[in-house]
């Protein structure tokens, strides 16, 4: 994994510092609203031209679930603008869209041209501006993996661009940033890295470092996402969930993602104001009632390292539980998704999944996939 990574308190007034080598002309890349009313861009821009880039330019048009369009538009402004360096600062759709742009400004064409459909992409990328993230999230893991994820809202498809081009050449971790999210925005994020965790840690795939770094990451975000969510100012919470999140961000960069992720991805594709984390929640469940008859070990062991017994179906237990005491979505309806949605959904999953589907611990169908729909559309 080509990454720098710098991790700590603090670590964004050493920005500048740490990536003045990189580049002297900068797009930053982020959302509308929170960098700002955070002060994490001021202090971004600030520790830049401190250390002498010499040229800062802004793109701040990201949202949630971000379209292929409002990259390629970033792309557009990279490309002619002729910066050589790309700096996201946010959440993970910031993150995301700026890796994106990092690949799309020097290898031209549309972000879509490169997204991974099971039967490859329409164009190969051949090269990618140097590119910095700096997650104000706990939870995407962004800052440390080859994923970029956009949506298509002609498509209505939400896709990966999985490439080594797409890895950030420096990630700057700093869990002060995640201090100012809301409580709601904390449980959500923080859930999606324990998703990463739980699939990299069942998959069917063998990696014996990724799989440390899953376990250490179960462990972490089992006992401090509550700490972080109901003591939003405890720093060590804060610390401790920016960690597991990086951890759990390399985990599925080794190891992928399995059926939560291929199942929820069609959701945020239909219903793209549906946050990510909160369909992984309303799936987390069913997916695993499904899935623990695959790899029995891996599921005691994640119920174990959640603090219950040495059973799979202990998994269940304390996916319920976690999601309840979080106040996270239990089902789909409770979404605002139409139940005859979930056809179209399944089908979905089969066309454009296809890497989360053959490692997922068990195999599976479009008929198995619609049942798991149903069942957590009603739990
Ligand atoms: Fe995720």
């Amino acid at each position: 994994m080509p990454v720098e990574i710098y991790f700590g308190r603090g670590m964004l007034n050493e920005a500048g510092k740490l990536i003045a080598n990189t580049g002297s002309k900068a797009l930053i890349v982020t959302g509308r609203e929170s960098t700002k009313k955070s002060g994490a861009l001021q202090s971004l821009t600030d520790s830049m031209i401190e250390s002498g880039i010499e040229e800062i330019l802004l793109y701040d048009k990201i949202f949630p679930n971000p379209s292929y369009k409002v990259v390629d538009a970033g792309a557009e402004i990279a490309h002619k603008q002729n910066v050589d360096l790309i700096v996201g600062i946010g959440g993970g759709s910031s993150l995301d869209a700026a890796k994106a742009i990092a690949l799309v400004s020097a290898s031209r064409g549309s972000s879509w041209d490169y997204v991974n459909y099971p039967e490859g992409s329409v164009r190969k990328p051949e090269k990618s501006k140097p590119l910095v993230c700096i997650p104000t999230t706990a939870g995407t893991g962004s800052e440390v993996n080859r994923y970029a994820v956009i949506n298509n809202p002609e498509k209505r498809e939400k896709m990966v661009i999985s490439h080594s081009l797409c890895y950030p050449k420096i990630a700057v971790i700093d869990p002060l940033l995640t201090l100012s999210m809301s409580r709601e925005l904390t449980a959500i994020t923080g859930f999606d890295a324990l998703i990463h965790a739980l699939e990299a840690l069942t998959n069917r795939v063998t990696n014996k470092i990724a799989q440390e770094f899953a376990v250490k990451a179960i462990k972490l975000i089992g006992r401090w996402l509550p700490i972080a969510v109901f003591d939003p100012q405890n720093l060590e919470a804060r610390e401790k969930m920016s960690y597991a999140s990086m951890l759990a961000g390399i985990a599925i960069d080794q190891m992928g993602v399995a059926l939560i992720h291929a199942m929820e991805h069609p959701i945020s594709g239909h219903f793209p104001e549906i946050p990510h984390g909160k369909g992984l929640s309303a799936l987390a469940v069913a997916v695993t009632e499904f899935n623990v008859r695959g790899n029995p070990e891996g599921y005691a062991l994640f119920s174990r390292l959640m603090g219950y017994e040495n059973t799979p179906s202990g998994a269940i237990k304390a996916l319920e539980d976690f999601i309840e005491f979080l106040k996270l979505p239990k089902n789909l309806k409770s979404l605002g998704l139409k139940e005859d949605s979930l056809e179209i959904l399944a089908k979905d999953v089969v066309r454009l999944s296809d890497r989360s589907l053959r490692v997922n611990p068990v195999e599976v169908t479009e008929k198995d996939i619609l049942q798991i729909y149903k069942r957590a559309y009603f739990s």
